[in-house]
């Protein structure tokens, strides 16, 4: 294996260290390019850029490979609880039953909001407004409420770092049942301490004034199978965000909030929602997906809950989903016209030129709304759990940035290709301001305002 790599611009040659990976791809180490070259790089969209390194989560796009902190998946979803993943996530290793024991202790204990919070949901929010809104707000105010962990010195809020993110884990599962609950006018209820944290979720979202909510155990564990296989996705849009973030000294809580923001769009977290509308206006047009997706090939609509920057075959999470979501509709003894439409539609873009071309599969998004549907969870309430779910990624990463010891900011360059000197004398001469022979001069400058030329 090389330790060089080669470029060359024109007749010059340069050489670039290469940096070794564990597994997956080795980098290129660009850092002295514009210096050496005065060349910068460019790629649209980060597609081959390496933004950091990092120990969290490793993915192999090629072969539908995840791993969190070296444990694949699959081995996760079959004998982890989310708490423990998020736990694995964020310190490294799996806890052992003492550390697991304190671990659940602390993000229970830190479940209820500070009464002051909860007047937010007392009329502050109108009650229209989306609960990713609310949530990237309200994350953003604990730093407010708990301050001592919010203070955007580094050796401070690392110092702290176990309390914010147990309260981070904790807490944003609260303020999403009760975004949830002022929405529909339900009471604001307290967390309980004897339930598991998705049974305690479920508690909080569904428990009505004369009804106790009681999930049944395959539900509880649908919805922590759906946070364990959101819980981290290495350097995603959100979470390259909440690093970002976090790269200018931000506190955690303030990094994830962004997170929040990064994730609401509709071509990354949102696209679960997206995914759910898609299905359901395919169904209530009659069409049997044959016109969707004729429609999607030809650019006029998107295959919501299909392709992924990084998997170019099935995604892992999709495989696990879709069984779940079989699963779960056994349960509820539902029969989901939306699923048929699913398997149709995947069955057919599997066998279709334009999706094999493109590496086009289900991501994770396309089978989790039908199980979020199957429970009871509403439309606007799918990208707040899949926030609930990445949340010990962004904590975990943020740590990786905050412990660096000589972390940088992180600040890309740009091609300028916006308007240069000649082009603003240009447009003064359409105003009339110069005579029209006038030619611009590199060696003179001007004042925006007024348009002077000055020696
Ligand atoms: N439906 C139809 N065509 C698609 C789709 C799709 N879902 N996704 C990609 N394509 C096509 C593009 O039109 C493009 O075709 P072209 O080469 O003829 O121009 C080609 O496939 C490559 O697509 P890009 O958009 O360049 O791929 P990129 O890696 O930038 O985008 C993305 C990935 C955003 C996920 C895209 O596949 C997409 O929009 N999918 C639907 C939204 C979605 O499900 N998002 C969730 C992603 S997973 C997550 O964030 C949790």
């Amino acid at each position: 294996m090389p330790n060089n790599a080669k470029l060359t611009i024109g007749d010059k040659s340069y050489d670039f260290p290469i940096v070794k990976s564990t597994v997956g791809n080795d980098g290129i180490d660009i850092s002295k390019l514009r210096a050496e070259t005065s060349y910068i790089t460019l790629d649209d969209g980060f597609a081959n850029t390496g933004s950091c390194k990092s120990k969290i989560t490793y993915i192999d796009g090629e072969k539908g490979k995840l791993w969190y902190r070296g444990i694949p998946i699959e081995v996760l979803a079959e004998n982890s609880t989310f708490t423990e993943t998020a736990y694995l996530i964020i310190y490294g290793e799996l806890p052992t039953r003492k550390q697991m024991s304190a671990f659940s202790q602390k993000v229970l204990r830190n479940a209820g909001l500070h009464e002051a919070m909860m007047h937010f949901f007392d009329g502050s929010f109108p009650f229209s407004a989306h609960p990713m809104s609310i949530l990237s707000s309200l994350l953003n105010s604990l730093g407010c409420y708990y301050p001592h962990m919010a203070t955007n010195r580094r050796e401070q809020d690392l110092e702290y770092f176990d309390d914010a993110a147990a309260m981070l884990l904790s807490k944003v599962r609260t303020i999403a049942a009760m975004a949830y609950r002022m929405k529909n006018g339900l009471p604001l209820i307290y967390p309980k301490r004897d339930l598991g944290y998705s049974q305690n979720f479920l508690h909080m979202m569904f428990t009505e004034p004369y009804h106790e909510y009681y999930p049944h155990d395959d539900i509880t564990k649908a919805l922590d199978l759906i946070f364990i296989l959101h819980a981290d996705h290495e350097q995603n849009c959100s979470t390259s965000t909440v690093r970002m973030v976090a790269s200018s000294g931000a506190n955690l809580f303030a990094s994830v909030s962004a997170g929040v923001c990064a994730l609401w769009g509709p071509l990354h977290g949102g696209a679960n929602q997206r995914v759910l509308q898609m299905l359901q206006e395919i169904h209530d047009s009659g069409d049997d997906g044959s016109k969707f997706i004729e429609m999607a090939k030809s650019g006029k609509a998107r295959m919501m809950g299909f392709g992924h920057r990084v998997y170019k075959t099935y995604d892992p999470r999709a495989v696990i989903l879709r069984k779940a979501a079989e699963r779960v509709l056994k349960i509820v003894k539902l029969k989901d016209p939306l699923m048929d439409i699913a398997m149709r539609l995947e069955e057919r873009a599997r066998n279709d030129s334009y999706f094999i071309e493109r590496n086009l599969y289900p991501n994770v998004d396309f089978y989790s709304g039908i199980i979020l549907k199957a429970i009871g969870m509403p439309i606007d309430m799918f990208t707040v759990i899949f926030a609930i779910g990445r949340m010990p990624g962004w904590i975990a990463h943020w740590k990786e940035v905050a412990e660096q010891e000589k972390g940088k900011i992180s600040r890309p360059r740009q091609i300028y290709v916006g308007y240069d000197k000649r082009d603003y004398v240009k447009m003064r001469h359409r105003e009339g301001e110069f005579p029209s022979d006038y030619e611009a001069d590199e060696s003179r400058t001007y004042t925006h305002d007024s348009g002077l030329i000055e020696k």
